[in-house]
């Protein structure tokens, strides 16, 4: 079971107990389950008056969660993100405020501290970094004692910290040694992939390097401790940024992936103090739909065993918002590694007169490769750091950074493209079914506030869930996954390969749900399946109810029309969902015999099976209703609005408001909550809950209001 972080969330996210996996013909991209936002066992924490939580540091050590937000840091315990540990302020000084406001700055929006930089050191400390109007400036923090402690050491942030809030930027702490990519100046206009070694070493301010990007994320692979060439650690960048290699007259936007070596030292003469191994290629998600350019939002990686396993999955979404559809590509860390290592370069060359074209380099490449680490192959010339590199292959990356090829995706297909919110985030979890077999879970955040919950099943790959984590509509703009916070799966039976749900408890099928009638009522029975890909059936009688003048099989309920002494019965509901049946709930209905001058709601709510019951008999009250109308000459004849349309009504016209439904999914997966409610109202309480509205056209409708404290 995993533990996910979102933006001031925390959520539980239990595996699947009954997994119907597969996908048939079914679309794979309807979520299985829609968990609302009242079930999802989330957490929210929020501060009054402190606004803009977007940075985050997860100090399993500490069982912490650190948040930086604007101008504090909070430490939140892990187990429970609402209880703050502690909290330190940041903010700026009333001189730097008006400072950034006379350069021309919002004064009360971008002249704050915005924390965008959190890192663990490997002493007891950590790095913070703030946008500090528009003066980025980084401090140590330490927890001590219950205590957030910021040292005051304030220093430079510029090429660590983006001096804009509103703008991307990536970072990582790799031994100690802090790699970011963000802008070096005010106006934004030198990004920079740097090293804040003693001696900083950083791209060139070239546009052949880095072409007005934005910077997604920054990933530290440690491949030199096992790597049989003797090659280096290296550090992937993966950004988005203005393509130099079509011909277009309009702007085209091309995601990228860049590499540089850990050692890299710079260059003696060329290159001093910048990269000497800033390699970068396309990365290609192919989507089949309307020919859309793809640009990456966000990028995870996971790497099971060693190195070699490793693989980075990456959501992209469409650069004009024309297609609403995102994708996850994954690229395993091999076919990356190809590219750079023995793939071929491209070259600007002039056309005419300045017009330069990109094509691909068939000239001669220098010995040691342009790019590559100092390896063994490298050591055997005798350059043992890239201080001692010759200028041909020096001068040869500094020219020629992007490589020909683009990377693929694994399988060169993506793993999944879907309609709707656009991605923002991911995070993927390896877990281990039952049987042994591992399997990756996505956790993909949308824009509209939801994450998605993905399995790869066999190559394919099925949205489990879609679990909602705002209550209105905001993106998803951190994903973190705890590896510590996992539950004992004991007692879980799974299939993960037949999804067959019967292998799973039963169901108390004894019990079933009494409901009573009058001659003539429309009666609705609830059915919510778990499942959205799962078809309900009824059942009068152990006889399977096929849709007539009489009965309506809606996806979440059945209405029985105009109900007579036949109607009477055993009711079952069951779902279908890859020819496995499971049942969820009995209902007997009566007709009701009582000479009654009284109206009857039924509500039945049946927790663990999520389902409602209501049936709401209302015969009396209209009549008496209508009678009072015709009383007060609003109708002319009984049944009948001839006054305003031509139109007779057919029946008790039953208004089943949302929120009610809503309610009704509620799931608690927490309990085994096995208990039914069984409630009658007596009239005059009934009234009490029904208002009753008469419109100017003389329709009729009834509003049930809902107050969940009375049941
Ligand atoms: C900070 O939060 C406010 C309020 O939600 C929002 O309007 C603003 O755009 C945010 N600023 C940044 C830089 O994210």
């Amino acid at each position: 079971m995993m533990f996910l972080l979102a933006v001031l969330c925390v959520l539980y996210v239990w595996s699947p107990v009954t997994w119907t996996g597969g996908l048939g013909s079914t679309p794979n991209t309807i979520p299985r389950k829609t968990v609302p936002i009242k079930s999802n066992g989330g957490r929210l924490f929020r501060e009054e008056g402190i606004w803009n939580y977007t940075t985050m540091l997860l100090r399993e050590d500490l069982n912490m969660l650190i948040l930086g937000a604007r101008e504090a840091i909070f430490a939140l315990d892990l187990d429970d993100i609402t209880v703050k540990k502690a909290m330190v302020k940041w903010p700026v000084t009333t001189k730097e405020q008006k400072e950034c406001a006379n350069k021309g700055k919002d004064a009360t929006n971008d002249c704050k501290n915005y924390i965008r930089i959190l890192h663990k050191r490997n002493d007891d400390r950590m790095y913070v970094c703030g946008t500090k109007a528009f003066i980025p400036t980084c401090d140590y923090m330490s927890y001590a004692d219950g205590n957030l402690i910021l040292e005051d050491k304030q220093e430079d942030g510029k090429g660590k910290c983006p001096f804009d809030p509103s703008q991307r930027y990536t970072s990582e702490m790799v031994d100690g040694v802090l790699y970011s990519a963000t802008s070096l100046n005010f106006r934004g206009s030198e990004p920079v992939m740097m090293r804040s070694s003693e001696e900083p070493i950083r791209t060139e301010f070239s546009s052949t390097w880095l072409n007005e990007p934005n910077f997604i994320h920054m990933a530290h692979i440690r491949e030199g401790e096992s790597n049989p060439e003797g090659d280096d650690d290296k550090i992937y960048l993966f950004f988005s940024e203005t393509a130099v290699e079509y011909d277009s007259y309009t702007k085209v936007d091309v995601s990228r992936v860049a590499r540089v070596c850990k050692g890299d030292l710079g260059g003696q003469r060329t290159l001093q103090r910048k990269w000497t191994s800033f390699l970068k290629a396309r990365l290609d998600c192919p989507v089949p739909i309307n020919n859309v350019h793809l640009l990456v939002q966000d990028v995870f990686h996971s790497c099971p065993s060693d190195w070699t396993t490793c693989m980075f999955y990456a959501v992209f979404t469409p650069q004009l918002d024309s297609s609403q559809y995102s994708a996850v590509c994954a690229y395993k860390i091999e076919d990356i590694k190809t590219v750079f290592s023995k793939g071929k370069f491209k070259a600007p060359v002039t056309v005419e007169t300045s017009f330069v074209k990109w094509v691909m380099y068939s000239g001669e490449i220098p010995d040691p490769r342009p790019g590559a680490c100092i390896d063994n192959h490298a050591r055997e010339l005798h350059f043992t750091k890239s201080l001692e590199l010759p200028d041909k292959t020096l001068q040869f990356v500094k020219e020629k950074p992007l490589m020909d090829q683009a990377v693929k995706a694994s399988g060169d297909k993506p793993l999944l493209v879907k309609k709707g919110p656009a991605f923002t985030r991911i995070v993927v979890a390896t877990t281990t079914a039952l049987d042994g077999t591992s399997h990756q879970v996505m956790f993909i955040g949308t824009k509209s506030g939801s994450v998605l919950k993905a399995v790869n099943y066999d190559g394919e790959m099925v949205i489990m869930e879609e679990i909602q984590l705002f209550e209105s509509s905001q993106p998803v703009k951190i994903l973190r996954l705890s590896n510590t916070k996992r539950y004992h799966e004991l007692t879980v039976i799974q299939s993960l390969s037949v999804g067959d749900a019967n292998l799973c408890p039963k169901p108390d099928n004894s019990k079933s749900v009494s409901i009573s009638f009058f001659h003539g009522n429309t009666v609705k029975l609830w059915c919510q399946p778990y499942s959205n890909l799962a078809q309900v059936q009824w059942h009068l009688n152990g006889k399977l109810i096929e849709a007539s003048n009489s009965f309506q099989i809606l996806s979440d309920s059945l209405m029985i029309f105009n109900s007579s002494a036949d109607a009477s019965g055993h009711y079952t509901c069951s779902s279908v969902e890859r020819n496995y049946t499971t049942q969820h709930i009995a209902y007997d209905l009566k007709m009701w015999s009582a000479s009654g001058t009284t109206a009857l709601l039924h509500d039945v709510k049946e927790k663990e099976n999520t389902l409602v019951a209501v049936v709401v008999v209302l015969s009396l009250i209209l009549a008496m209703l209508v009678i009072w109308n015709m009383y007060r000459g609003h109708l002319p004849l009984p049944f009948c609005h001839r006054r305003v349309q031509d139109t007779c009504e057919e029946g008790p016209y039953v208004n089943q408001p949302q929120e009610r439904k809503l309610a009704s999914t509620t799931v608690n997966l927490n309990s085994n909550n096995n208990h039914m409610n069984d409630q009658r109202f007596s009239s005059s309480r009934e009234m009490d809950r029904l208002s009753t509205t008469v419109g100017s056209s003389g329709q009729i409708s009834l509003k049930y209001i809902d107050d969940e404290s009375e049941i």
